[in-house]
């Protein structure tokens, strides 16, 4: 019954996801442990000031020696407290920081003073993104120049949107509806006006949208505009599969273990890639010299994005790692 007293009390914005309710239990349960002891100290200060007045010029306070009974409990009870707090918040936390693998993944780019998103299938939108409702949606997002963080109140969640590195977070939206999106990371003279909106709509709604979001333009998916400028760019030259290549092969290597030239072994995650295109000298793969030209600064953001998805659509090869 709660989550409609709260809301009906306006004590926190629209609910529009999945973890909108666990995360505003959290959060009140942080104002009731707050009003309850500010509550509790104000009370004491009151009852106290009034039991123990001085009530002559002659009057003597009697010598204490303390207690450990009290001592004790007003030891333990805050420590479990605040260690209840710490294991909650902590559960939410990868609840949060863990999209289901089943996610649609939905690349944004942030940059003074805009969202550029981009769907899987390629649909661009600015300022605004389209999903479909019940369904699991991970943002995998970076920036061209400073910091932001998207931020949507009636998801809960707020991440920041970090230059040179990727930062995701998802959300599952439970209502269809528009909900506002915000950057909430002082940006620059515009930073305010960095807004934007999420259209939450039914799965039909939304894949007719999809298939009407821009007319007269063919439409080209994420990892396919990968594989152009993968081919563009030559990278196929080197990067060829073939055994004794002159660079390491590239099908089924997202999410695996690489073997470095220093030794140790490194994930091979969304960073990791973008690292090893953009600056492909910094942790080399074993076996491997430094041969690979060094893309900083000849790539947007977007286009690093498109080739990370076309690595992640190869097909793992056995035996090939
Ligand atoms: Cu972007 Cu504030």
């Amino acid at each position: 019954m709660w989550p409609q007293v709260t809301q009906a009390l306006r004590l926190v914005p629209e609910r529009a996801s999945t973890i909108a309710g666990q995360v505003d239990a959290l959060f009140l349960f942080l104002v009731a442990v707050t009003v309850f002891f500010s509550g509790l100290i104000f009370l004491l200060v009151v009852v106290f000031a009034l039991k123990y007045r001085r009530r002559s010029e002659a009057e003597r306070p009697k010598a204490i020696h303390g207690s450990l009974l009290l001592e004790a409990i007003w030891t333990v009870v805050p420590l479990a407290i605040g260690l209840a707090i710490f294991v909650w918040g902590a559960y939410l936390y990868f609840v949060i920081s863990r999209p289901p693998a089943a996610a649609m993944e939905i690349f944004v780019v942030g940059k003074q003073w805009m969202w550029k998103l981009q769907h899987p299938t390629g649909q661009r939108e600015i300022n605004e993104l389209h999903v479909p409702v019940n369904r699991p949606i991970k943002l995998t997002m970076t920036s061209e120049d400073v910091i932001h963080s998207f931020f949507v109140p009636a998801f809960r969640i707020k991440a920041d949107v970090v230059p040179g590195r990727y930062t995701s977070t998802w959300f599952e939206a439970t209502k269809t509806g528009e909900y506002h999106l915000f950057c909430a990371e002082y940006c620059g003279t515009i930073h305010s006006g960095m807004i934007g909106k999420i259209i939450v709509m039914e799965p039909a709604a939304f894949q007719q949208w999809l298939a009407g979001a821009t007319p007269g333009a063919p439409v080209v998916p994420v990892a396919e505009l990968g594989r152009q400028q993968f081919e563009q760019r030559g990278c196929v030259t080197c990067h060829s599969g073939k055994p004794g290549g002159l660079a390491p092969a590239l099908a089924g290597l997202f999410g695996s273990p690489v073997p470095l030239a220093d030794g140790s072994t490194v994930k091979a995650d969304e960073s990791y890639l973008r690292e090893s295109i953009l600056n492909p000298h910094a942790r080399l793969v074993a076996g491997f010299g430094p041969i690979m030209p060094v893309y900083q600064g000849l790539l947007s953001e977007e286009n690093v994005m498109q080739i990370i998805a076309y690595l992640k659509s190869l097909p793992g090869q056995p035996g090939a790692h």
